[in-house]
């Protein structure tokens, strides 16, 4: 070859280099797409926060281990079932509230939100408990109870005295000249017709101030006075104390309740004379004032004083989404009770679906889901749905988008007790005569934890306070630990599976279930290559030989995890013929 010949000079020759270079650039593009697309990926995964990919656990301390004979539940009996807790594959624990309280609401009158009330144990024994998680890589939630304090509480015992510090921190007013029969509240009656949500009226007299001062809920629990900005700040201050103490976050309490008209000299038109009606009639001047938003853009400013990844999850019941999305856009994550509120004995798999789509229609990408099947105010999944729908129902509750929240002891399926009137405790309950406190107590769901067949279940060496139900033999964590197929055994598997990002990224896809749409309620979830087929039967008859495989495009499936229906797990099968019982479910990875 000659040294003068130049290379490649041919038309042939250049288009061959044209090609390989076309190609090389393909090689390139391709490479680095998908490099990009693993890199978005993993940087989607990184930067979500820890409570979008946990389960949260409610606890109610009363209820959960007594660790000292006296009958209540306590924070050293946590710290001894943080292993448990762990156990199931859950992420964090929510803590009702364990403070300092004379207990007329069982906590939720506080009288010092900084101290531990004696019940429960003393700070070190918050300490330790806090300690126990982090090692266990739990996360912590507190309650924080904003709306109200104890009439116990240092603050409404100055303010009630006049202490020119204190005295609008509550809502006080002079009320209305009476025209007769108001001996015992100085000739005054209530400036105007607003309901307590436990019944009777707002406003309740106080002899030592001479005014009436305003409680949405008992007349032990007078409202703060939001709208002061000492008292916005002294409750910052509780924000940062428990903060300070390591905790991931908060449920705030009764948000809705926070604000109340200015001008008290207005009645709410339309409501009835019983107080039962207190939920369905519409109390647009004591709940929903939109002041509150500022107060939750102030927390989550506190929040972020420690760290971003904080938890901010509110209660308030009944809300429009227009109000849903202010939370969101304040720096909170509305508690959704669509599950609690929207679903009966008589909703079937459409309902359930309208019920899910509704949930999650409208919600733009940057507000997080969640959905809560149960608490400590409402009935168990047991009795509101029935026994056989409690696996359904913690599948369902597991394979949904966004920040599952379980109750304790739904994981075992504990039922609702029966407390007759003179055992019945919640004020809630008592504030109704023996007709009717069924309706209203919430003692049957805050039974005592079962652990096992022995003395009380394993709750409580002592009297507990509220009697273990009766079918602790039966139902108790031990023995569905021993069991090949229980409640806890579903609900583990879900937990687990749980962790997979099929069950974490993007919303679910319905599946057109033709024939059975009242039965069978299916949806896919998916991400990448994993894709998974929920399949569950909320109707109230059997649905034999179903065929999903159309509408999936994949005629078999692997089950994974199978709740209660005759499938035996890593078996594959037709997606032509699924046959299931109301109540029965099944996760099927798509083959
Ligand atoms: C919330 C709590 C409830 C309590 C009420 C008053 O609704 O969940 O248990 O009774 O607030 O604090
Ligand atoms: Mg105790």
């Amino acid at each position: 070859m000659s040294s003068d010949k130049k290379f490649c000079q041919t038309n042939k020759c250049l288009m061959v280099i044209l090609v390989a270079l076309i190609a090389a650039i393909a090689i390139v593009c391709v490479v680095t797409f998908t490099d990009e697309d693993a890199r978005e990926k993993a940087n989607k995964k990184a930067a979500l926060k820890w409570w979008q990919t946990s389960i949260v656990y409610q606890i109610y301390p009363r209820s959960f281990q007594d660790s000292d004979g006296d009958g209540t539940g306590d924070l050293r009996g946590i710290r001894s079932r943080l292993g448990y807790v762990s156990s199931l594959g859950v992420g964090a624990v929510w803590l009702s509230p364990f403070y300092k309280s004379p207990m007329r609401d069982f906590g939720y009158d506080v009288q010092n939100y900084t101290e531990v009330d004696p019940l429960f144990g003393n700070m070190t024994d918050f300490e330790s408990l806090m300690q126990e998680a982090k090692s266990k890589k739990l996360r912590v939630i507190l309650d924080f109870v904003p709306n109200h304090t104890s009439n116990e509480s240092y603050w409404f015992y100055e303010s009630e005295r006049g202490n020119p510090k204190y005295k609008d921190y509550y809502i006080w007013s002079d009320g209305l000249t009476c025209p007769s029969g108001c001996t015992d509240t100085g000739g005054r009656q209530p400036p105007n017709n607003w309901l307590s949500v436990f019944g009777g009226s707002a406003w309740k007299w106080n002899g030592i101030r001479n005014k009436f001062y305003y409680h949405a809920f008992l007349d032990s629990q007078p409202d703060l006075n939001l709208r002061n900005e000492n008292v916005q700040k002294e409750l910052e201050e509780v924000l940062r104390f428990w903060l300070r103490k390591g905790v991931d976050g908060f449920r705030a309490d009764a948000l809705k309740f926070m604000f109340e008209a200015k001008n008290v000299s207005q009645d709410e038109v339309g409501l009835r004379d019983t107080f039962t009606w207190y939920e369905t009639d519409n109390h647009n001047l004591t709940t929903n004032l939109p002041d509150v938003y500022d107060i939750l853009k102030n927390w989550r400013g506190v929040l972020e004083e420690f760290a971003n990844d904080k938890f901010l999850i509110a209660e308030s019941y009944g809300i429009s989404n227009e109000v849903r999305n202010q939370y969101y856009d304040h720096g909170s994550i509305p508690f959704n009770f669509a599950l609690i509120q929207y679903l009966n004995k008589s909703c079937n798999a459409l309902c359930v679906k309208s019920v899910i789509k509704n949930s999650l229609a409208d919600l733009s990408p940057s507000y997080w889901p969640n959905f809560v099947i149960g608490n400590h105010d409402n009935s168990r999944v047991a009795n509101r749905f029935g026994v056989e729908m409690i696996d359904a129902f913690n599948m369902l509750l597991l394979t949904l988008p966004g920040t599952p929240t379980s109750y304790y002891g739904e994981e075992i399926g504990m039922r609702d007790t029966f407390y007759s009137y003179k055992e019945t405790k919640d004020p809630a309950g008592l504030n109704f005569n023996e007709t009717l406190y069924q309706d209203h107590t919430r003692d049957p769901e805050r039974s005592p934890m079962q652990w096992n067949d022995i003395l009380n279940a394993g709750f409580s060496n002592g009297t507990p306070w509220l009697h273990v139900n009766k079918n602790y033999k039966l139902i108790n964590v031990k023995t569905e630990q021993l069991a090949k197929q229980s409640h806890l055994n579903v609900y583990t598997q879900l937990a687990k599976l749980r962790q997979n990002s099929a069950f974490t990224y993007n919303d679910l896809t319905f599946v057109d279930v033709d024939g059975n749409p009242e039965q069978i309620l299916s949806y896919i979830r998916t991400q990448g290559a994993a894709k998974y087929l929920v399949v569950l039967n909320f109707g109230h008859s059997y649905a034999n030989d179903v065929d999903l495989s159309d509408s999936v495009g994949s005629d078999r499936g692997r089950i994974v995890v199978n709740a209660m229906s005759g499938y035996l797990p890593n078996t594959t099968i037709s997606l032509k013929q699924i046959t299931l019982s109301r109540g029965q479910g099944l996760v099927v990875q798509v083959l």
